[in-house]
């Protein structure tokens, strides 16, 4: 593992392991919360690496193993279909987690990402996250986790590399046209991201060795910042890879 103030690098030597890894710090991140505060607000993503945490914490961590009831669970992204839909976010967050665990339905928030005002809705999206999350000392609602997935583009929830989302400063949930995906999108951006006392990027997969390796050690003028290498959270940023994806990365990143 290798540290620095604020950041993380944990090396699982499987994918099965970082998974395993994922689980153990996204138990203790809500048990710490909750603890803490009462409650435990968390931002999910999409993903295949991500889905494989679902699985082992539905798999894991049922009625009694956390507190589930104190859960309050929302979407960093979504694609622009309905939440039926296999291609939905929330769809796959559903069947993979939240039908196997009692978290409140009341606690569960979809993003819209198939209305009518994409932009109408993404503000009603950021509103409820105001009303909802406690704001961390500079206003701005504080995620005890917010959960992120990298493609092998580097691009996290759905900021993509070439958009303007990626500058937004002022928004917090904003929706966008993908031109590389050809759709639309709902997305988390940085400046609430960012706000997050908990950030844990999953990757696996050696075709994420590149992105990773220019997230994790950018160059000093920064000319190949990829956009998850934008995150830089006020509070923790734990990042789990497994060997493969973690190949390329200069820094001591010690296997688990
Ligand atoms: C999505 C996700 C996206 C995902 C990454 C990683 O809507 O697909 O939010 O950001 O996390 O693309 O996905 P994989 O783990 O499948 O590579």
């Amino acid at each position: 593992m290798s540290e620095s103030n604020r950041r993380k690098v944990v090396v699982g030597t499987s994918a099965a392991e970082a998974t395993s890894l994922a689980a153990e710090l996204f138990k203790a991140t809500v048990c710490e919360a909750t603890d803490s505060r009462g409650t435990c607000h968390v931002a999910l993503s999409g993903g295949t690496t991500p889905h494989a945490l679902y699985k082992q914490l539905a798999e894991t961590c049922g009625y009694g193993e956390l507190p589930w009831e104190h859960l309050h669970i929302y979407f960093g992204d979504e694609r622009d279909v309905p939440h039926d839909d296999v291609e939905s976010n929330y769809h796959m967050v559903q069947k993979t987690l939240l039908d196997h665990v009692p978290v409140a339905p009341t606690h569960i928030h979809p993003m819209p990402a198939d209305a009518e005002d994409l932009s109408v809705a993404a503000e009603r999206y950021e509103q409820m996250i105001r009303q909802r999350v406690p704001a961390g000392d500079d206003g701005l609602p504080a995620f005890d986790l917010v959960l992120l997935g990298m493609g092998a583009d580097g691009h996290t929830a759905s900021l993509f590399a070439g958009t303007e989302t990626l500058d937004e400063t002022s928004s917090l949930v904003t929706a966008c046209f993908v031109p590389v995906l050809g759709r639309n999108r709902m997305t988390f951006t940085f400046p609430l991201i960012n706000s997050a006392r908990i950030v844990m990027l999953i990757v696996t997969g050696s075709d994420k060795a590149e992105a990773v390796s220019k997230v994790l050690s950018p160059d000093e003028h920064h000319d190949n910042l990829l956009p998850a290498g934008r995150i830089s959270p006020k509070g923790s940023f734990i990042i789990v890879l497994d060997r493969s994806a973690a190949r390329l990365f200069t820094a001591r990143a010690t296997t688990k």
